[in-house]
């Protein structure tokens, strides 16, 4: 849900952080992206707790109910946003489960030609480099365009937010308004492209 006005040129973009923990800086870092998009894009946020771990059985006897409302919400917005943390110099399973269910069925997959866009944070000092870098991967076989450049990515995440999960760090607060003003222009494009009679 929204407090934003929606009109004809609103970009509306789902926002996924990929970590499941109470006070984690990828989730601080997708709502201080929300509370940041500038007016004409709004970025809702979905939480990746109760899907269930992928598993083709459970497709054919049912999709699961968490399942089928992330893969609506993605499907009918503008863009998907994801906030990786990086495990082991990879992506959290919790979040390549979501991309996992989000890619199936495969004819009608949700990520089909769905801009996308990545932001991270770390406690590390390369910042989620090499975990977006997985997903920029598995978005080529998804046939997602991602965006390529800003890139966020916030290393040394706990001297960026206060305790309150706040973004604190003046830079990364500029960087991440800036990523969000080329977002907007970015997804606005794809739109465009995606409504052309060629
Ligand atoms: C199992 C595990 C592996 C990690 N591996 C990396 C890593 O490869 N690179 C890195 O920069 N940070 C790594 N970290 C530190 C995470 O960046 C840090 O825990 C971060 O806060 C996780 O994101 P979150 O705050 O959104 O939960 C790892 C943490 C855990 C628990």
């Amino acid at each position: 849900m929204t407090d934003r006005a929606v009109g004809p040129t609103t970009l509306r973009v789902i926002g996924i952080a990929g970590s499941l923990r109470a006070a984690s800086y990828n989730r601080a870092l997708l709502s201080a992206a929300r509370d940041l998009a500038p007016p004409e894009l709004i970025i809702e946020v979905r939480e990746l707790k109760d899907l269930p771990l992928f598993n083709e059985d459970l497709e054919r006897d049912g999709v699961p109910v968490a399942v089928g409302e992330l893969r609506r919400a993605v499907r009918s917005a503008d863009g998907l946003l994801l906030v990786t943390p990086e495990y082991n110099h990879g992506v959290p399973g919790v979040l390549k489960n979501a991309v996992d269910w989000l890619s199936q069925p495969l004819r009608q997959s949700a990520l089909e030609g769905k801009p996308t866009a990545l932001m991270g944070a770390s406690t590390g000092l390369a910042g989620t480099a090499r975990s977006q870098a997985q997903l920029r991967q598995a978005f080529v076989l998804t046939n997602s365009p991602v965006m390529q450049q800003p890139e966020v990515l916030v290393a040394r995440a706990h001297e960026k937010f206060d305790a309150m999960g706040r973004l604190t760090d003046q830079p990364t607060h500029q960087f991440v308004c800036l990523f969000l003003t080329r977002l907007a222009q970015w997804l606005a494009q794809q739109k465009r492209i995606g409504t052309s009679p060629d």
